[in-house]
């Protein structure tokens, strides 16, 4: 597993991170004690890069990754978000905030919870329509010259954003989504990303799962799993995907790989700078997906994979029309 600068601010990351928010809310079942196994494997495996956010579980999700990465806490790069407002009283209620006075307040909130004494990466989750970008940024600023902080990033932004917001203060990374069913940041934030030297960490490599041939029916996902609001996880959309991941599946079986191993070289493969977070509570998911960096794509299985895996090839939106109007603001 290499371990490279995670964009130009002196952060570094393994190629290969671990994407924990499963293991406390959104997809099925959860298992603690599986889910610290699995951040120890992680670690053991060569990674070095977690993922968390103050709103997965609600506020759950960090503590647990603050107990489970105690032991090696100085040897990664820990990465938390705030943003996104929840009430546990209310968990499906979602609000924005990027106010000065909320920024200073979650990160207190998430140091406590994680239990470090510093966050390596801050991300902003989502921007707020009603608080310009250069305010957010400043007060997250205060945070790396107060130590509390070591790197900022952005998630889910446009271009104009990312460019605003790396002349406020300079980026390390921005986060989206970003997979083989995934690839509007192709377009613009990918290549600006390039230019201004920041890090493109990409979300749901496996695309929530799907892309792993391992969910066969939409009956598979549990009453609550929230893929089941997902449009690409519904009705015909569901049946017209499985038909792609098939595909997949057909040339990983060439490559000696499994689909899960097959998405992510893809993902890597694109640029070097650009960083895909699988999720996983499981050691045995975490163990066959960091083989991942074993597998290599030549320019020939790169259009072979293109050919019967188009861009804009995946039937339905990525979350619901609610969830998009707070995505590429
Ligand atoms: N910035 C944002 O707005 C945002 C949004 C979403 C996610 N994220 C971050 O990105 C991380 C990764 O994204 P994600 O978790 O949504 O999606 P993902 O990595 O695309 O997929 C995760 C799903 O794939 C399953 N899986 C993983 N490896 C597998 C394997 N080898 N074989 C079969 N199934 C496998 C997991 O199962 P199990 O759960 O059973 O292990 C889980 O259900 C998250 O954990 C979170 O930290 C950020």
């Amino acid at each position: 597993m290499k371990i490279k600068p995670l964009g130009s601010q002196g952060l570094t990351a393994s190629q290969i991170g671990l994407g924990c928010m499963g293991m406390s809310e959104f997809y099925g079942e959860q298992n603690d004690a599986e889910s610290i196994k699995t951040i120890q494997k992680a670690f053991d495996l060569g990674v070095t890069f977690y993922d968390t956010a103050n709103m997965y579980g609600p506020f759950t999700n960090e503590i647990l990754v603050g107990k489970a990465i105690k032991p090696f806490r100085n040897e990664i790069t820990l990465a938390t978000k705030f943003g996104i407002v929840r009430d546990p009283a209310n968990p499906t209620a979602r609000g924005v905030n990027g106010k000065p006075d909320y920024v200073k307040s979650c990160c207190e909130a998430s140091l406590q919870r994680l239990d470090v004494e510093v966050i390596d990466l801050y991300y902003l989750h989502r921007k707020d329509p009603d608080t310009p970008i250069e305010e957010t940024i400043g007060a997250m600023a205060e945070l790396v010259k107060e130590g509390k902080v070591r790197g900022i990033g952005l998630s889910e932004v446009n271009v104009e954003t990312l460019r605003k917001a790396n002349a406020t203060y300079p980026l390390s990374a921005l986060q989206s989504e970003y997979s083989l069913w995934s690839r509007e940041p192709e377009d613009e934030i990918i290549p600006a990303c390039k230019e201004l030297g920041i890090a493109f960490v990409a979300y749901s490599p496996l695309g929530r799962g799907f892309l792993t041939g391992q969910i066969k029916s939409f009956k598979d996902l549990d009453e609550n799993d929230f893929r089941r609001s997902s449009p690409r996880f519904q009705g015909e959309n569901f049946n017209k995907n499985l038909e792609l991941v098939k595909k997949i599946e057909a040339i990983a079986n060439e490559k000696n790989c499994t689909p899960s191993q097959l998405a992510l070289a893809w993902v890597m493969a694109q640029e070097d700078f650009i960083f895909p977070i699988p999720g996983t509570k499981r050691v045995k998911y975490v163990a066959e997906n960091v083989k991942a960096v074993d597998v290599k794509l030549s320019q020939q299985d790169l259009k072979q994979i293109e050919d019967v895996f188009p861009k804009n090839a995946a039937a339905g939106l990525r979350y619901t029309e609610a969830g998009m109007k707070s995505v590429n603001l």
